[in-house]
């Protein structure tokens, strides 16, 4: 839930005088207000540049939850802001815009993912990060694209396990620890859209190239992988693994991050099946420094989350904090 204000964004920004140093005001903003910026991968580059962390879902949610800072501005999507302000409710956790949702959060609406828990009681509930705070508040463990198959394997071979809302994650979760789980049919649009075809002809042309895929991808295109993983470990890999080319098959926004750490490699953005030629999260991509700077300015847009949604999804986040913690995760 957000708080609503009567202000236009759009005026807002074209208010903002164009000579005035971004980076510099939200320095300011920022001792001013004792405040933190948590971004995530996926954003665009001068927010990853101004970021105090940067991260995946995992790394980010364990920032939130042991930061000291009094506001959080949260340069991610909703799920992530909501996250961290259910790990941090006497925080003031801010979103630079409103409207970066997540489609895959969207694939699982609360009141149907509902009915079919109940049609298997007898399952343990895991939900992945991605979903909203309602549908965390049902689950028994939360887990991120990092943690997923240790989650997983944490608990007795015997359990039966739901694993919602990504059906391509818990399709190779699944495969991945042998075990049998009953998936939601949730998708992210920019994982989905990977064209093997394209891939392939791409890869023949670089065939010293590793080809490297976020689990969010379809099983057609992970089975082509060397590696996958989470967007940190895909940065892992793509610093430690001595090839100089890497096809790259997740949101662009996080070539920026691979070509900071490694300038003498080239990264290709892997090509989706449609006629843009991008792969960007269009949710991701609605944060900009402008939003950023005025939210942090103004306080606003603020997420809120209601205190039972609170107390009951908290539970299962603190279950994946804890496990991951103990993993050294
Ligand atoms: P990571 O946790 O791997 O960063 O994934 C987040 C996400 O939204 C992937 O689409
Ligand atoms: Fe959601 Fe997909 Fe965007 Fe990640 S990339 S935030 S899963 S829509």
């Amino acid at each position: 839930m957000i708080t609503e204000k009567k202000l236009n964004p759009e005026e807002m920004i074209e208010q903002i005088n164009p000579t005035l140093d971004l980076f510099k005001e939200i320095e300011k903003l920022k001792i001013e207000k004792n405040a933190i910026i948590l971004a995530h991968y996926y954003q665009e580059p001068d927010i990853q540049d101004i970021a105090d962390y940067i991260g995946d879902s995992l790394g980010l949610s364990q920032e939130a939850a042991k930061t000291n800072a009094d506001v959080i501005v949260f340069a991610g999507v909703h799920f992530m802001a909501e996250t961290a302000k259910i790990l941090s409710p006497t925080k003031k956790v801010l979103l630079p815009d409103v409207k970066a949702g997540c489609s895959l959060a969207d694939s699982c609406p609360p009141h149907l993912f509902k009915k079919f828990k109940e049609k298997y009681p007898d399952h343990l509930v895991i939900t992945y990060v991605n979903c909203t705070a309602e549908l965390k508040a049902m689950s028994d463990i939360v887990c991120t694209s990092s943690n997923a198959v240790q989650i997983v394997e944490s608990l007795p071979k015997d359990q039966k396990i739901i694993f919602g809302p990504d059906k391509n994650l818990g399709a190779w979760v699944a495969k991945k620890t042998g075990r049998d789980l009953v998936l939601w049919n949730g998708a992210c649009m920019v994982h989905e859209i990977f064209s093997r075809e394209k891939i392939t002809k791409l890869k023949s042309r670089h065939s010293e190239a590793k080809f490297i895929a976020h689990p969010e991808c379809e099983s057609s295109i992970l089975e082509m992988a060397d590696y996958i993983g989470s967007t940190s470990g895909l940065l892992k890999y793509c610093k430690e693994n001595s090839a100089t080319e890497f096809i790259v098959a997740t949101e662009s926004g996080i070539i920026h991050q691979m070509e900071k750490e490694n300038p003498t490699k080239t990264f290709i953005p892997a090509p989706p099946n449609n006629n843009c030629a991008c792969n960007d999260c269009s949710y991701m991509k609605l944060n900009t420094l402008e939003k950023l700077y005025l939210c942090l300015k103004n306080e606003f847009p603020a997420v809120e989350v209601p205190q039972n949604i609170i107390n009951e999804a908290r539970k299962p986040i603190e279950r994946m904090l804890e496990i991951s913690e103990k993993l050294g995760l």
